[in-house]
C-alpha cells in the first residue's frame, strides 16, 4: 500500500516491477534498488525519441543493476551552493560563451522573458533556422527550483511549439513523476538549440553555441537550485565541455553557482531501457542534492 503510488508511477515510467525500494526506502533518494528488468516492448524513433515505432526489446542485462555507489550517497553538502539571490548579472550569461557574436549575445542577455521568447521564434543566426517549422523556447514554471535542458525540438516539437511533448517527453514527464515532480509545477524545460536539427539528427557544437545566449538568459531568469542536463548535448551546452554521461553520474558540476547534474536523454533510455534505472538514480540523487540544501538552508 506504501509503495502503491510509487509502483505506479515507475511502471508509467517503463519500470515496474523493475524497481523495488528496500525496507525504509520510501525517501528513494540515496537507496539501493533491487532490479529486474522487464521485456515490455520499447517505443524506439529517432534521435529525440518522437517516432511511435516500436522495437524489440533489447536483451535483458544478465546481472542486477549495482546498488547507488555509497559515494554517492555522501556528496558533501558543501558542494551545493545555494540559489543566487537578487538580480543575475546579464553580463555573466555571455561571458562564459562566446558564440561569435558578443553584441547579440549582450542584447539577449538583457532581454526580458517577452522579448526572448520573441526573440528565439524570430532567430535566424544560424542553419537550424532554414528548415524548422517554429522555434520552440522553453515551458514550465518560470520561478521554479528544477529546470531540466533536453538535446533540441524533435519533429513534435517542431510542430507543437513545446518542448518534449512527443514520445521522449512522455517518458520525461514519467520520470518527473517518479522524484514527485510535473511539468509546469516548480519545473521549467528548456533545450539546448530551440530549432529542430534536420532528420532529427545531433545538434552540432556550433549551433550549440550560437543558440547558448537564450539558453543562458533563460537560466538567469529561472535561477534553478539545480540543472539537469539530459544527454551529452545538454552537457555541453551547460558546462561548455565534451563529457561522457556514463563517466559522470553521480558527480556534481556546477555552471557558476547553479549546481549541475547529469543524466541520459530520454529518447536514449527508449532504445536503452535498461539504462532507466540508472537515470531513475541520477533523479533521486538531485532530489537529495535539494532536500539537503533545503534542511540546511
Ligand atoms: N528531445 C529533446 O531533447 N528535446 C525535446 O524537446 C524533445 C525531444
Amino acid at each position: 500500500m506504501r509503495y502503491a503510488r510509487r509502483d505506479a508511477v515507475l511502471r508509467e515510467m517503463g519500470l515496474a516491477p523493475v524497481w523495488r525500494l528496500r525496507a525504509g526506502g520510501e525517501d528513494g533518494a540515496a537507496e539501493a534498488i533491487d532490479v529486474m528488468p522487464e521485456s515490455a516492448p520499447v517505443a524506439a524513433g529517432p534521435d529525440r525519441g518522437n517516432a511511435q515505432a516500436s522495437l524489440p526489446a533489447p536483451p535483458l542485462p544478465t546481472e542486477p543493476v549495482p546498488e547507488m555507489r555509497s559515494a554517492r550517497a555522501a556528496i558533501p553538502v558543501r558542494d551545493l551552493i545555494p540559489r543566487p539571490s537578487g538580480a543575475a548579472s546579464p553580463a555573466a550569461a555571455s561571458e562564459r560563451r562566446d558564440d561569435g557574436d558578443p553584441a547579440r549575445a549582450g542584447r539577449i542577455a538583457r532581454m526580458d522573458w517577452d522579448e526572448l521568447e520573441n526573440d528565439i521564434r524570430a532567430c535566424g543566426a544560424c542553419r537550424l533556422c532554414e528548415k524548422r517549422r517554429q522555434a520552440v523556447p522553453g515551458v514550465g514554471d518560470r520561478r521554479a527550483e528544477w529546470m531540466f535542458v533536453g538535446e533540441g525540438p524533435g519533429s513534435e516539437e517542431d510542430q507543437r511549439g513545446e518542448p518534449f511533448v512527443g514520445a521522449a517527453g512522455k517518458l520525461l514527464d514519467a520520470m518527473l513523476a517518479a522524484i514527485g515532480l510535473k511539468r509546469g509545477e516548480n519545473v521549467y524545460i528548456a533545450n539546448a538549440v530551440k530549432c529542430r536539427p534536420p532528420h532529427n539528427r545531433t545538434p552540432q557544437a556550433d549551433e550549440i553555441a550560437t543558440c547558448h545566449p537564450y539558453l543562458a538568459r533563460q537560466i538567469e531568469l529561472v535561477r534553478p537550485r539545480v540543472l539537469i542536463a539530459l544527454g551529452r548535448p545538454a552537457a555541453l551546452a551547460l558546462l561548455d565541455a565534451e563529457i561522457s554521461i556514463g563517466a559522470s553520474r553521480g558527480r556534481v558540476f556546477h555552471r557558476g553557482d547553479t549546481p549541475v547534474v547529469v543524466t541520459y536523454h530520454p529518447a536514449y533510455l527508449l532504445r536503452n531501457q535498461a539504462d532507466k534505472a540508472k537515470a531513475w538514480e541520477d533523479l533521486c540523487f538531485a532530489r537529495r542534492l535539494m532536500r539537503e540544501f533545503a534542511e540546511r538552508a
